[in-house]
């Protein structure tokens, strides 16, 4: 049915034309009462043995929606509605900007990927928290991550102020607070994973959320998989230092190995991050690098090329406490938490695990 509508519709418009208009009717749908509650009913996971508890929250599921499809947190009923078990919204910058020119969003259908050079497009720091003050937050209400990043006129060295003026906006509204380090398309972004650099920016933050929240948000930062072994490893051992709570790895990749698009096409597309099924590979080894080094004492949120119930499984027994996905999203449509749901649920069943959290990090090594 959605594999129609996407031949018929969405692979006939232009990307980030289709991603509107989906994410139009995703909001209109929830808007509708008693919609909401009909369609959650059915999409949404029912099978209790897949609650768990990661960052000291407690969720419905393990499985949620990777940051930049919400980027200024319009839709978040709507996404939950669909069967995220959380949403993480943003990236939402100190400033607002309107990201790079159009067009910056690709299709690479063949690979199951996409590319984007997006840009961190958002409303900026003051809207969304704005937006965010009207929510009310109460058992049963959606878990709300919100990832914040660098305003891309502000210089690399103002670049704590900035991260700051957003955290101090947006932390009282986070379930879960990310920095994120680790886009391709903003110049000089990832150049913040350097460790030197990240663990006094991470420290600030830390500080400022605590300035302004009574209770303890919980601290992720997110990285590349372009980084070096060696830099995943520094980084994992700063986070324990630093008593962050978790990372999530990984955002999109620069790379363009293996991919069975035509070269020329890839060449044309140029700059961006490349997301989706050529990245699973890479993101399940940077999950390994990760839950090695730290052993469970930080939360890990895999993200990359989860495409199917046993890849979000493979995550889970190989360290992640939560599994996201986004690329996936655009090709398997709106039943695609409901098919990964159930597949989890079969998966636990026939592990002899009770629970999500107790399946976490089984796997052989
Ligand atoms: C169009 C698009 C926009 C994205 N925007 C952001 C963003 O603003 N912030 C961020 O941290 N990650 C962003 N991402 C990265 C995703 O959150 C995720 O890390 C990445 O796509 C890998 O997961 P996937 O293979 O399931 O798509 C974006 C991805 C896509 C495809």
């Amino acid at each position: 049915m959605y594999k129609l509508l996407f031949d018929l519709v969405f692979k006939k418009m232009d990307p980030e034309k289709a991603h509107h208009l989906a994410f139009f009717w995703i909001r209109l749908a929830a808007s509708v009462p008693g919609l909401r509650q009909l369609v959650k009913a059915v999409l949404a996971p029912r099978d209790p043995a897949l609650r768990t508890t990661a960052l000291g929250l407690d969720l419905p599921g393990p499985f949620g929606l990777g940051a930049g499809f919400d980027k200024d947190g319009i839709g978040i009923d709507g996404l939950s509605m669909l069967g995220f078990d959380f949403v993480e919204i943003g990236t939402v910058t100190g400033e607002p900007q309107p990201g790079n020119p159009a067009p910056r969003l690709f299709r690479l259908i063949e690979d199951r990927a996409l590319i984007n050079r997006m840009g961190f497009n958002n409303q900026g720091s003051v809207r969304v928290a704005a937006r965010l003050t009207g929510r009310i937050r109460a058992t049963g209400t959606p878990i709300v991550g919100i990832n914040i990043g660098k305003t891309k006129v502000v210089e690399e060295a103002d670049a704590t102020e900035d991260y700051l003026k957003s955290t101090r906006r947006l932390a009282p509204h986070a379930d879960y607070l990310v920095v994120n380090v680790s886009s391709p398309n903003t110049p000089g972004l990832r150049n913040l994973q350097a460790v030197q650099i990240l663990g006094p920016l991470l420290w600030d933050v830390r500080k400022a959320a605590d300035e302004v929240t009574p209770h303890h948000v919980p601290l992720l930062v997110k990285i590349a998989p372009d980084l070096a072994d060696e830099d995943i490893d520094e980084i994992a051992d700063m986070a324990l230092t630093l008593g962050l709570d978790g990372i999530i790895a990984t955002n999109t990749t620069i790379g363009r190995e293996g991919l069975a698009t035509d070269a020329a096409r890839v060449e044309e597309i140029g700059m961006g991050g490349l997301s989706g099924a050529p990245l699973k590979a890479r993101s399940l080894e940077v999950l390994q690098r990760l839950r090695a080094r730290t052993e469970g004492r930080l939360a890990i949120i895999s993200v990359g090329g989860v495409e199917t119930a046993e890849d979000a499984w493979q995550r889970i027994v190989h360290g992640a406490d939560l599994v996201q996905g986004y690329s996936a999203f655009v090709y398997e449509g709106p039943f695609w938490m409901r098919r990964v749901h159930k597949g989890l649920s079969a998966r636990l069943k026939a592990s002899g695990y009770r629970t999500i959290a107790d399946a976490v990090g089984t796997a052989k090594a």
